[in-house]
């Protein structure tokens, strides 16, 4: 017998080779951006550019080169994923640092706001211990009966849940310099906690949507895909 892996989830990697100094300068960038803060309001939590009015990268001259070519990535999962680049337009709407610190992490969610998100390191090694992304599956669909596969210690053969490929509870990803993750924005995440008291965790996310192409005749295509944003108008508050 074999087992036919249908309706897959899919994880984009992309692995650049930055050079270190550029990393450097971003990262002096970020910690600059964070200024005073040590992490967001809850206890635990890591500080998110998002919460602290620096969400916008992609128009800060330091970031925008980086920017763009974690957006070219981005449209190139889009057409992997086998879209018709030429009946969609893929927008980077929001971009912004995360730094975890020594047992800092981000609890699980997803962003409603987006159809694409992405997360691109500047630090890590590959190992976990600064704090992997844990992604969970939308859906448990080889569970056979609910609950017995949600990672509370169910009746499997192996009690490793990265090795229960089709019943994984979740996905671990550790953090790896110029490693561009990229992902349904629907699908739950978070990030585990920084174990390293020498190694700041430090990552920007991204989110991007999905519109119709640019020019009114097109972006009529479909109801459920919203015009091209050049056609909107806006009307309040
Ligand atoms: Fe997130």
């Amino acid at each position: 017998m074999w087992l036919q892996p249908l309706f897959p989830l899919a994880l984009g990697h992309v692995q650049l080779a930055p050079d270190p100094l550029d990393t450097a300068i971003l990262l002096q960038e970020i910690l600059r951006l964070r200024g005073e803060a040590t992490g967001n309001p809850e206890d635990g939590c890591a500080w998110t550019g998002d919460l602290h009015g620096a969400d916008q990268l992609h128009h800060h001259p330091a970031f925008a080169p980086l920017l763009r070519r974690l957006a070219k990535a981005a449209c190139e999962y889009v057409s992997a994923l086998g879209f018709d680049r030429s009946r969609v337009a893929l927008h980077l709407q929001r971009a912004w640092p995360v730094v975890s610190e020594e047992g800092q992490g981000i609890g699980r969610h997803h962003h409603p706001n987006a159809h694409l998100s992405g997360v691109y390191y500047l630090t890590g090694d590959g190992s976990a211990a600064s704090g992997c992304l844990r992604v969970w599956p939308p859906r448990q669909a080889n569970e056979l009966v609910p609950g017995l596969a949600v990672g509370h210690g169910g009746p499997f053969v192996s009690p490793d849940a990265a090795t229960q490929v089709w019943n994984a509870p979740w996905w671990d990803v550790a953090p790896r310099a110029g490693l561009l993750l990229l992902f349904p924005a629907s699908v739950d995440h978070g990030v585990l906690h920084n174990g390293r008291a020498e190694e700041r965790r430090v990552s920007i996310a991204m989110d991007f949507c999905l519109t119709g192409p640019p020019g009114t005749k097109q972006a009529a295509e479909a109801e459920y895909l919203a015009p091209h944003p050049s056609t909107w108008m806006e009307v309040g508050p």
